[in-house]
């Protein structure tokens, strides 16, 4: 069998490695790919311009692909599900009006309070002024979301009114994250500790994946800007039997419930990110997709076919597919390129390690090959993945990894796991 990926970050190479060990698959395309995929084995990059549905369509047909996945949110948002499969093309992916969980913060806030979904309370504003004088009435800390995707970027934490206020003026005003800030959300702050919770969902089944934790500021001990994400692991233990539980319950069953009731049951991986203190939980978002970098360290202990669970759910064969997991604990460490997530330089000569260990693995992202070296072409450039017995092990393995990778203004968060381990 041959599959096609869309995408071209960590999280792709994950799924096109997973994908690759199947032996029931011949060739794995990635479009467009990286260096990482590029250098795998079974696995092809293509350069056809994956916004092109039309185009993918004919690749697809050309090379007798019978399974896509989509791996990011744009193409999601932008129907891709839903223009594959109308052409007959098995597609893993949520249809257009789904991907909405995530494409706009005002639909899933608005969703999430019509399904009685825990979320923080909230506003949203399609002008300055209005946001400008509800900041009048609100207390502080609080937050600035721009309401369509940013990357993981469009949320800005203020600690009082003026940094609300320069907050507001960015989006409106210069722009900052372009139309996805023609409104915005302003939202209660919350406390506690976050975990990724991502599931495969087909209609009403659900098949919850092994929990993680991700590490979204730039900076040691959660300091600084937001990123894509810095560094995940799993399992993550503040996800325990109860919480797991309520999750399932309390977010996980009534969006499917919900979807389905709109009209748009869902297909897919289904991620959502939660605040958790005192036992209790909130739904800050959702992804329409699996996270980056938490699919790199799920994906390591995952035992069982990748494949075979997207098409038992593309298929609704759920009840028929039995996950397995590996007990050893993964972590996943990003190196990134100096700057990031603000502006950052490309082209850097890499040095990779000769050897691997086992039970190591080193996703790329922003990479590509220049005359058959390996160069950087993003911010987010690699993510160190181990697996051991316990989160330290595992997590002393992927540093060991970090170390043997060079590059001109590298660099990472020391305390990946740190959460998990204390
Ligand atoms: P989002 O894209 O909405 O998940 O936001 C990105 C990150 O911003 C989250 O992972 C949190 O770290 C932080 N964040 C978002 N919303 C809130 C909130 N209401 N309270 C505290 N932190 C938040
Ligand atoms: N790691 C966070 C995300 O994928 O959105």
């Amino acid at each position: 069998m041959n599959i096609l990926v869309i995408g071209s970050g960590g999280r792709e190479h994950a799924l096109a490695w997973k994908s690759a060990q199947d032996k029931s698959v011949a060739n794995v395309f990635v479009c467009p790919g990286n260096a990482g995929t590029a250098l795998e084995e079974k696995v092809t990059n293509i350069s056809i311009d994956a916004y092109n549905f039309e185009v993918v369509e004919k690749f697809c047909k050309e090379e007798n692909i019978e399974l896509v996945i989509i791996g990011p949110e744009q193409p999601l948002v932008m129907g891709m599900a839903d223009f594959l499969q109308s052409r007959g093309i098995k597609t893993f992916g949520p249809s257009q009006a789904a991907a909405q969980l995530e494409g706009s913060k005002t639909f899933s806030k608005d969703f999430f309070v019509k399904y009685g979904i825990p979320t923080a309370g909230y506003s949203s504003f399609d002008d300055f002024e209005s946001a400008n004088n509800y900041l009048e009435t609100i207390d502080y800390p609080t937050v600035v979301k721009a309401d369509g995707l940013a990357a993981g970027k469009g949320v800005i934490i203020c600690k009082n009114k003026k940094e609300s206020r320069q907050a507001l003026e960015s989006i409106f005003q210069d722009q900052a994250f372009g139309d996805a800030g023609n409104r915005v959300v302003i939202e209660e702050f919350l406390e506690g500790e976050e975990a990724s919770f991502i599931a495969v969902v087909s209609k009403d089944k659900i098949i919850p994946l092994a929990t993680s934790q991700d590490h979204k500021a730039v900076g040691e001990g959660d300091i600084g800007l937001n990123t894509g994400g810095m560094g995940a692991y799993s399992p993550a233990p503040i996800v325990d039997e109860r919480i797991h539980e309520k999750i399932i319950n309390e977010v996980m069953k009534p969006t499917v419930e919900g979807l389905i009731a709109e009209g748009f049951p869902y297909l897919g991986f289904l991620y959502a990110g939660l605040m958790i203190k005192d036992g209790e939980l909130k739904v800050l978002e959702f992804n329409c997709r699996f996270g980056d970098p938490e699919t790199q360290p799920i994906l390591i202990r995952l035992k069982s076919s990748l494949v075979e669970l997207c098409l038992a759910a593309i298929n609704d064969e759920m009840d028929m597919y039995d996950i397995s997991w590996t007990d050893k604990h993964a972590c996943g460490v990003v190196i990134a390129s100096a700057g990031y997530p603000e502006s950052y330089e490309s082209n850097k000569q890499v040095t990779l390690p000769i050897r691997l260990d086992q039970d190591v693995k080193l996703f790329h992202a922003g990479t590509k090959l220049f005359n058959d070296n390996v160069v950087t072409s993003g911010g987010r450039v690699f993510c160190a993945t181990a697996l051991g017995d316990d989160l330290k092990s595992a997590q002393s393995k992927a540093y060991n990894l970090v170390d043997s990778v060079t590059f001109d203004g590298a660099f990472y968060r020391k305390d990946i796991g740190f959460k998990g381990i204390k």
